[in-house]
């Protein structure tokens, strides 16, 4: 099968030097390619900046801002079986960037914010993309409600809910525990390492495509 996986954050310019971001080390999405090519699966990588190196035998597309993981990920999904969305996307961008350095001046600064394209939104009726998509919520409260509704309005077959409000699992962690939500059920995964948590989730995912 062929995963296409999306991991780190992505980085929004307000200037050449200063940008918004979301926390990610990417250590889940690496995780999770590096787990699919492990179980033979062909897989491509679209990631924001990390310090992490790219897993074996992994195709390897390295993005910046949330625009250009929108358009790696539409390019790259013709012959994908199973998208898994990892990354932490910046929801919103400044509206404008600065082409020179901005001076410091006022005490105070009002930033104007735009949207970023939804990703995960776009996957079914902008992409058309009719294979297994999982998508991941980072939640700090109500962890299950809040994944249920994404799956479905995200049209996905199975959200990946980690709760971001811990230290010791989710963001920037060796280590996660996720609430693994599909339409009629749900299962736990308790605390582990994100490479064995990766193992479960690249299982479940392609266990979800209808076999022909
Ligand atoms: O990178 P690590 O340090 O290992 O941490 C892992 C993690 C906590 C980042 C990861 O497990 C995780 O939860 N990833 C999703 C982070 C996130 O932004 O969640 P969200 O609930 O805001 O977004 C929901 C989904 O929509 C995600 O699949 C996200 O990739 C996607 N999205 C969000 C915004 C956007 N503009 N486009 C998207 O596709």
């Amino acid at each position: 099968m062929k995963f296409l996986v999306t991991a780190g954050p992505t980085r929004e310019p307000l200037d050449p030097v200063r940008y918004l971001t979301n926390r990610s080390s990417g250590r889940m999405g690496y995780a999770l390619a590096g787990a699919a090519r492990h179980e033979g699966h062909e897989v491509i990588l679209i990631s924001g900046p990390t310090v992490l190196d790219v897993p074996p035998g992994v195709d390897f597309i390295p993005v910046e801002t949330a625009q250009q993981m929108y358009e790696a990920v539409r390019d790259m999904l013709p012959g994908v079986d199973v998208a898994v969305l990892c990354a932490a996307v910046a929801d919103y961008r400044p509206v404008v960037c600065a082409e020179q350095k901005m001076k410091k001046g006022a005490e105070r600064m009002v930033l104007e914010l735009e949207k970023t394209p939804d990703i995960l939104g776009s996957m079914r009726d902008v992409f058309g993309f009719r294979g297994v998509l999982v998508g991941f919520a980072a939640e700090t409260q109500n962890v299950l409600a809040y994944a249920r509704e994404k799956l479905q309005r995200k049209q996905c077959d199975m959200v990946v809910a980690n709760d971001v409000s811990r230290s010791d699992i989710g963001f920037d962690s060796r280590e996660n525990e996720v609430l693994l939500v599909f339409p009629n059920r749900e299962e736990a995964l308790p605390k582990d390492t994100k490479e064995h948590i990766a193992l479960h989730i690249v299982e479940h995912a392609a266990n979800l495509l209808p076999r022909v």
